[in-house]
């Protein structure tokens, strides 16, 4: 085993305060598509640029749009936790890990039996009316036809931060509490280039900052222990 998989190993085993850190990479080896990468959503041709369709004045100015994006493009069917998922959830069973903070909306870190998540830019699997906040099932969102209406005449949106959007206050407390207190913050899978969540890690005290992500970071420099692979793969051999 290499020497920074090794480190790794040794700081995990040593540890019962671990917190994570990420983001799309961690759901690539699921199958679903990160967004900044070359094969990233961003980088494929849509009718307008993905980072317009995924904000709020777009959301309210055309939603027929904003779902064939959402169906087409957010929902992948049949995708299954991967290795990474599957450690982080052994970790918190084993006491090591305190919580999983993620960028990602779809889910997989519950599914892998994850219990302590933070979703901090929410969740596809939950839906509710944009005039009356009524809470509905993810299903008729995400599998459904043209527009969701809500009684109240609604419309019916998902349950995450669109563009324009600020995030849950207590969830960022919350993260920002977990990786003040951290021991370890192993941070994966995520470019680190969309704020206030890339601006987490500046809220680490600790002298174990791991980054793993299969390209460069802002903030590699910052790191006490660089891996530049893919995340399951490591988590795989720890
Ligand atoms: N293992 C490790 N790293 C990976 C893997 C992998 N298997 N697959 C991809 N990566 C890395 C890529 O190199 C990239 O640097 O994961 C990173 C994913 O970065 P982004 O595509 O920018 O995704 P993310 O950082 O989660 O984006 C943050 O941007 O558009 C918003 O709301 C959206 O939550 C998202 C936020």
């Amino acid at each position: 085993m290499d020497e920074r998989t090794e480190t790794l190993k040794k700081w995990i085993s040593e540890s019962d305060n671990i917190v994570f850190f990420g983001g799309a990479g961690v759901s690539t080896e699921s199958g679903i598509p990160d967004f900044r990468s070359v094969d990233g959503l961003y980088n494929q041709k849509w009718k307008y640029p993905p980072e317009t369709i995924l904000s709020a004045s777009f959301f309210r100015r055309d939603p027929e749009e904003y779902y064939r994006f959402h169906r087409e493009k957010l929902v992948i069917d049949g995708v299954k936790p991967n290795r990474a998922h599957l450690a982080l959830a052994r970790l918190e069973q084993e006491g090591k890990l305190r919580a999983v903070l993620t960028q990602n909306i779809d889910g997989l870190h519950q599914a892998a039996g994850s219990k302590n998540v933070l979703e901090l830019h929410g969740s596809i699997l939950r839906a509710y009316c944009a005039k009356c906040r009524k809470p509905y099932p993810a299903e008729l969102m995400n599998h459904g036809k043209g527009v969701p209406r809500c009684g109240c005449g609604g419309v019916i949106r998902p349950d995450i931060v669109l563009y324009e959007e600020p995030l849950d206050q207590d969830v960022l407390t919350s993260a920002i509490n977990y990786i003040r207190n951290a021991e370890i913050l192993i941070v994966g899978g995520t470019s680190l280039n969309v704020y206030p969540a890339a601006g987490l890690i500046n809220y680490y005290r600790g002298n174990k900052l791991v980054l793993i992500n299969l390209s460069e970071t802002p903030y590699d420099s910052y790191a006490d222990l660089v891996i530049h692979e893919k995340i399951g793969e490591v988590f795989s051999r720890i």
